[in-house]
């Protein structure tokens, strides 16, 4: 059994879809815990109401991005993970962080990386008239929303999409990939070479 720790600082929904897959589809695996860098979020309430240890690190009791980072790293180790998931967890990391998980960190961006990494992606999207968007699961390296891409969605820009409405659109999709990529990590079934990821046995690594 492989061991899943969950990172949130929110709503926590990718973390939630990520939980009901693995219980549904009875991966080899089980979410180990669910730590968020906010005391209020969310998604705390349900890891605890299915079961699942929860934790808080709370980063504005840290004088610096590496003392957060350490304190952290504590308590996920607590839970032995064999994969750090980051769902909607809305820190940057520091490299120490990075390179400690190294192979064993995925996070989602809600953007066709490596198109914009960053802040308020629909929004950028939108507005830079891109007529395709959509959200791209990747392993974590030191250089942010960067990292080898393990499976994309894509979805369309609609005419009078607001960010809403294709955050929305996009959210669907997350749902969809996220479980996914967690599954394949905890099924040994990624090949990583390079930025090349690529399942054993050809899964499709594109999501329309
Ligand atoms: C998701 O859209 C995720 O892709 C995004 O935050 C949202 C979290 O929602 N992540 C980032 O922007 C990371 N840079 P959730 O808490 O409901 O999963």
């Amino acid at each position: 059994m492989k061991r899943i720790v969950i990172l949130i600082s929110g709503r926590g929904s990718n973390m939630e879809a990520v939980v009901r897959a693995c219980h549904a589809e009875g991966w080899p695996a089980q979410v180990a815990a669910v730590i968020s860098n906010r005391p209020q979020a969310a998604g705390l309430q349900f890891a605890a109401s299915h079961g699942i240890a929860t934790g808080v690190v709370d980063h504005t009791r840290y004088a610096s991005r590496e003392a957060f980072d350490e304190a952290l790293a504590q308590e996920i180790d607590r839970h032995r993970p064999d994969l750090v998931v980051l769902a909607g967890f809305m820190r940057i990391l520091t490299p120490a962080f990075v390179s400690r998980y190294a192979g064993r960190l995925l996070n989602i961006h809600p953007s066709l990386l490596p198109a914009f990494p960053g802040l308020h992606t629909h929004r950028r999207a939108i507005e830079a008239g891109c007529k395709i968007a959509g959200a791209t699961v990747h392993f974590v390296t030191a250089e942010l929303d960067h990292g080898p891409i393990v499976i994309q969605a894509a979805v369309p820009v609609l005419p009078g999409d607001d960010e809403a409405a294709l955050a929305a659109r996009v959210l669907a999709k997350e749902h969809v990939i996220y479980p996914r990529a967690v599954r394949w990590f905890v099924e040994d079934a990624l090949q990583v070479d390079g930025l090349q990821v690529r399942h054993r046995t050809g899964e499709p690594q594109l999501v329309l």
